[in-house]
């Protein structure tokens, strides 16, 4: 990619699962380099394997990248693993938040920082989360069993900051979560953009949400982008509109529920 302000150039990928299931048939986008983008649509769409294809979590997943190609500033990612990934400043925070449900949120964070060797400087690392996320700050020595949803939330995503990342790939935040706690969620993420230049990707169903803090955004639907365009121009288009802003909300709540249930159940297992 020549564009020097672009990080993340994905250029018609295809996904497949078990050697035999495409589910991205073709995804491009591009992320510049101090954006928030929102990758949109709704369940099944494609979105956490796009991000995972990103961060090369496929393979646990028997997923593989068979056509396209992924570029981070200009350097082709597809055969780095995770940790290289991490160590080039990208990390994923996972769909489901999987914080660790015995350890404490502070022992949580703690695990992001495990290759750092500068213990200086990872202290000052977690008090920059705890200063972005008061509220890890009074629940530190908490188990994270015995937290909110939207606590765990915020440790799973201050668990990726303590890499020292500047592109994280957000797997759904507002899963689960109650409309006030998805806007104090977003609101960190904006802040955490606009302070510590931090670049998003964000995968989300919830386009309204997701436009309202996103500049730019991708709509995907059965492993394809069928639109892309500014936020606000994507907010205010009909189809937009129609298909995913003024959808009743009761199908795709139930999907959700549905979601947050099962996870509810993995949680507790
Ligand atoms: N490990 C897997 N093996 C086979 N198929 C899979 C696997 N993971 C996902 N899929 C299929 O790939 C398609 C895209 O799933 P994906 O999880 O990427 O969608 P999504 O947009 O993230 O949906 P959601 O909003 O529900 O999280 C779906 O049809 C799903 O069933
Ligand atoms: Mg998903």
């Amino acid at each position: 990619m020549s564009q020097p302000n672009i990080v993340l150039n994905v250029n018609g990928i295809e996904v497949i699962y078990n050697h035999v299931i495409l589910v991205l048939k073709g995804v491009s986008l591009q992320v510049p380099e101090g954006g928030i983008v929102a990758l949109l649509g709704g369940n099944g769409a494609g979105k956490t394997t796009t991000l995972r294809a990103i961060s090369n979590l496929l393979k646990a997943e028997r997923g593989d990248v068979t056509k396209g190609s992924i570029e981070l500033r200009g350097e082709r990612i597809e055969n780095l693993s995770p940790a290289d990934l991490v160590k080039r400043g990208v990390v994923q925070v996972m769909e489901g938040r999987h914080c660790f449900a015995h350890l404490t949120i502070e022992e949580n964070l703690m695990t992001g920082s495990y290759t750092r060797a500068d213990k200086g400087e990872v202290a000052a690392n977690l008090d920059k989360v705890y200063t972005y996320f008061p509220r890890l700050k009074t629940r530190r020595a908490s188990q994270a069993a015995y937290t909110s949803g939207g606590e765990q939330q915020m440790c799973a995503i201050g668990r990726a900051l303590m890499t020292n990342p500047n592109l994280v790939l957000l797997d759904e935040p507002s899963m689960g979560l109650a409309p006030q706690i998805v806007e104090e969620v977003f609101h960190i993420v904006k802040d955490l953009n606009t302070k510590e230049k931090v670049t998003f990707l964000l995968a989300e169903q919830n386009t309204n949400m997701a436009l309202k803090y996103a500049d730019y955004g991708y709509i995907m639907e059965s492993g394809r982008i069928m639109m892309d365009g500014k936020a606000q121009d994507l907010a205010n288009n009909s189809d937009v509109k129609e298909f995913y802003l003024g959808v009743g909300g009761d199908g795709r709540k139930s999907f959700r529920d549905v979601k947050s249930y099962k996870r509810r159940k993995r949680w507790l297992a």
